[in-house]
């Protein structure tokens, strides 16, 4: 498996939101727009390859100057507990060190939140709602 930056519009991205859908807009009955999916090229786009085939992504936007936020964590249904998530989640961290940033935040879904505890992040605040989900803020220094 190989990790990487993709670039808005090619192939790759092509697929990388086939699988946001398929994993995390399809389940609770909701599309992407065109205008979501235009805005992302201003996003770092990061993706886990297992040959031609994508198996898990994110995407980190830039808060400010020093915090960026982690968005659209997924991976494929059939290989979810076999470490994807922890690697995309290294990589991502390392771009974003890489770039400058001190600090990541993410809106974490709750079934998530143990996730991303794992990588020592912080809830912070109170349960709030997104795309119809009980979410909650969390963050670590990097
Ligand atoms: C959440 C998600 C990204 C995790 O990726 P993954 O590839 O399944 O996770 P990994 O196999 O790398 O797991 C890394 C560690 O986190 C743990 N973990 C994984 N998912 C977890 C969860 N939902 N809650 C608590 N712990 C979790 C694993 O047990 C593992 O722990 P270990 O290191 O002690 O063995 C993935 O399951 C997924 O896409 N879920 C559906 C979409 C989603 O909820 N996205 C996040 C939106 S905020």
């Amino acid at each position: 498996m190989g990790l990487k930056q993709i670039d808005h519009g090619t192939e790759a991205y092509q697929q990388m939101v086939q699988l946001r859908h398929q994993i995390l807009r399809a389940p609770l009955g909701l599309q992407f727009t065109p205008e979501e999916l235009m805005a992302e090229k201003e996003e770092i786009l990061i993706a886990a390859f297992d040959d031609d085939d994508i198996m898990g992504c994110c995407m980190l936007s830039p808060v400010n100057d020093t915090t960026v936020r982690l968005r659209q964590m997924a991976v494929l249904d059939q290989v979810q507990g076999t470490g994807i998530g922890a690697s995309i989640m290294t990589f991502a961290e390392n771009i974003a060190r890489d770039k400058g940033f001190a600090k990541m935040m993410m809106h974490a879904r709750a079934t998530a939140v143990g996730f991303y505890e794992k990588f020592g992040y912080k809830v912070i605040g109170a349960e709030f709602s997104e795309v119809q989900l009980p979410h909650f803020m969390m963050e670590k220094l990097l």
